[in-house]
């Protein structure tokens, strides 16, 4: 293991890292492939156009604990899962009143992607069908199965994860839903990239779609994507579901695999499509096509029409395989140097790293291209802008596509009719884009709704379509309205209602007015409680185990920052692009004036693997030493973490290693 990150840093200045600069690409690739003529249903940032419809919005409800799936209900309720909060309720679009219809406790959310997620209703619900079924898609631990030989740290939760769908059935007497009835088992879940959307077909099937877990990038990155890797049949019979990262599935309702699925490479199993990366939405439309939004990495969040046994392209891919702004980096093949030793950077690839551009794919030419991507940028894009604060992500082109919805021909909105509805998490916005007639192209550019320092997970529409219900993640980063970046949430875990009003002023990008004001009664009624934690979870500030700031300390501290916080903060602490970095500029300038104790308890109740406080007070204390060793800190000099009198006064120092 080498030595805290200072030194790291050092030593990566000195490796020779090649760019994915305009310079570096034309030097090596032919310009004809640089001056391909776009494809169809390429937008770039700059196409987006602000929608003009007007409306006007109202909060239905608050105090989510992670609304994931917000479902429309033959009952006219709405029904919602809470990713965290493992409950599914049902929400009353008009009063807010929310019931809750069951809990599930066998749910475990350790870390910012996996939990209760997916939730859907069969057709045959409350129809007197007797099929009053629900399914449920959420993930689990279980110490039973082989665990997940990826994932080396023996104490991580994320070694015995895995991802089930249930079947619950409603009482409508009752008003809850009871005797769940396992579907299946054992799917893979990670602690990134778990997609978990789930609908039932119009063929009765269930269709499920599972991410590629994060691999390959961030605290993932040594280990390799597998979105192209297809069972064995050995597999299949052992109910080993390892090769289901990165696909879609489709299963019959009691789990076994529809004998009309596709045979890829000659077997057949659950996979309806594969080579995706993070896909977390889907929706059928009235003809039966189903619709998909992916997640693309730097640029490229794509819009597709799912095939059976069609390939996506994934990781060889991003988007159209037009080698504009995307390569796929090896990162788990480096050479001579091990994929460990190297820092994982979204931006420049080690020498070590050998890469593809999309059309050394020889399965470029037989993938099934997008409808649309979100959104296509040339090889000189500079994806490093300063107004972002280091949060780079945020103000990459793609907006993280977050679900997908079909707006009808009969909508109420004029000029709606037969498009899609997609919620993305970046820009906290609802992007709306025309299908042609006959549903499998789309025509224009994407237009922009209802922009706010918000993520938007996922939404529903009333039956009339006036209305667009949204629900919006309790925390996280969202782009700020006044540029840059912005932790504070306008409508933390909220249900929202925009509704189509041609008497309304054209709100096209402000939901704000009404949605900041209901946001504050919350925080209004205690002011001493801390609104980003549950009530009856709130805990007191400034306890806590003291311990010793050692060498060895620092150590255990990497290794439990590495599996629990890397994901998001970056294996070096400042390349992290999920959220703010724990090292460097914009690290220093929020806790340059701070407490040690504050950094402490921040980790401890904020921050995954569930929060507040699942990791022994050890650990966190570890993972103190570590964040302050690099930022400057010496075990010798600073015994910072030794008396807790002092420990709660001591400000934080900030060594300056330019
Ligand atoms: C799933 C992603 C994720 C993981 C995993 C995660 N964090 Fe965070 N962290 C965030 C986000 C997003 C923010 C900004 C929003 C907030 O403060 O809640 C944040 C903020 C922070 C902050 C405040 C930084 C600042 O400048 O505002 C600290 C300190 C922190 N995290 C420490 C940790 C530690 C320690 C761990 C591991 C135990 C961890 N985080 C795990 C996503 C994550």
């Amino acid at each position: 293991m080498s030595s805290p990150a200072g030194p790291q840093i050092t030593v990566q200045s000195h490796v020779r890292r090649r760019s994915l600069g305009a310079l570096a690409l034309a030097a090596s690739f032919p310009l004809t492939l640089l001056l391909a003529p776009p494809a169809r249903g390429q937008d770039t940032p700059e196409s987006v156009r602000q929608g003009d419809q007007p409306f006007t919005v109202r909060v239905v409800a608050k105090g989510l604990e992670g609304p994931w799936e917000v479902t429309w209900g033959p009952d006219d309720k709405l029904w919602v899962t809470e990713r965290t909060g493992k409950r599914i309720v049902q929400i009353d679009p008009k009063s807010g009143e929310k019931t809750v219809l069951a809990t599930i406790p066998e749910v475990e959310a350790p870390g910012g992607q996996d939990g209760l997620l997916g939730l859907a209703l069969d057709p045959g619900l409350l129809q007197g069908t007797g099929h009053d079924y629900v399914y449920a898609a959420y993930t689990y631990l279980d110490p039973s199965r082989a665990p997940d030989a990826t994932v080396q740290d023996e104490a991580s939760p994320y070694r015995h994860l895995f991802t089930k769908i249930v079947r619950f059935t409603y009482s409508p007497e009752g008003n809850k839903l009871d005797s769940p009835t396992e579907v299946i088992a054992g799917l893979p879940a990670s602690n990134d990239h778990n997609s978990g959307r789930l609908k039932v077909g119009p063929d009765g099937m269930l269709y499920y779609t599972i991410g590629d877990q994060g691999n390959n990038q961030l605290g993932n990155w040594c280990i390799p994507t597998e979105a192209q890797r297809l069972p064995t049949e050995a597999e299949l019979t052992a109910k080993d579901y390892v090769a289901y990262v990165g696909k879609s599935l489709r299963l019959a309702p009691d789990g076994t695999i529809p004998p009309d699925n596709p045979a890829i490479d000659g077997v057949r199993s659950h996979i309806f499509t594969y080579g995706h990366r993070n896909m977390q939405g889907i929706v059928f439309g009235p003809d039966g096509t189903l619709y998909a939004s992916e997640q693309g990495p730097k640029t490229d969040d794509e819009i597709n029409i799912l095939k059976s046994g069609g390939n996506y392209g994934w990781p060889h891919v991003a988007g159209f395989a037009d080698d504009m702004a995307y390569v796929y980096a090896r990162w788990a093949e480096s050479t001579p140097k091990p994929c460990a030793d190297l820092t994982f950077s979204d931006i420049e690839i080690p020498a070590a790293v050998p890469f593809d551009r999309e059309t050394d794919w020889k399965g470029a030419g037989r993938m099934t291209p997008p409808l649309a991507t979100m959104f296509t940028v040339p090889n000189d894009w500079n994806f490093q802008d300063p107004a972002c604060n280091g949060m780079d992500f945020i103000c990459w082109p793609t907006v993280a596509a977050s679900s997908i919805d079909y707006y009808p021909p009969t909508g109420a909105i004029p000029g709606w009719g037969n498009s899609l509805v997609i919620t993305t998490l970046k820009r906290g916005s609802i992007y709306h884009i025309q299908l042609a007639a006959d549903g499998q192209a789309v025509t224009g550019s994407f237009e922009r709704y209802f922009q706010s320092e918000n993520r938007f997970r996922d939404t529903a529409l009333s039956p009339d379509g006036g209305t667009i219900y949204v629900a919006t993640d309790p925390g996280g980063l969202a782009e700020s309205l006044s540029g840059g970046t912005t932790t504070e949430m306008q409508n933390p875990g909220e249900i929202l209602a925009f509704t189509y009003d041609p008497d309304a002023p054209a709100n096209a990008d402000q939901p704000t007015g009404t949605t900041t004001q209901g946001s504050a009664a919350t925080g209004g009624t205690n002011q001493s409680a801390d609104p980003t934690l549950p009530a009856g979870k709130q805990i007191p500030t400034g306890q806590f185990t003291p311990a010793t700031f050692t060498e060895a300390q620092v150590n255990d501290g990497k290794r439990s920052y590495n599996s629990a916080c890397s994901t998001c903060h970056g294996n070096t602490l400042s390349n992290g692009t999920m959220a703010p970095h724990l090292a460097g500029q914009a690290f220093e300038a929020k806790w340059k004036t701070k407490t040690v104790a504050d950094l402490y308890t921040y980790s401890r109740d904020h921050m995954p693997p569930s929060r507040p406080h699942s990791l022994p007070d050890e650990t966190y204390a570890a993972i103190t030493a570590y964040i302050l060793r690099v930022n400057g800190a010496e075990p010798g000099d600073q015994p910072l973490l030794t008396d807790p009198d002092a420990l709660a006064n001591q400000q934080i120092v900030i060594e300056n290693k330019d």
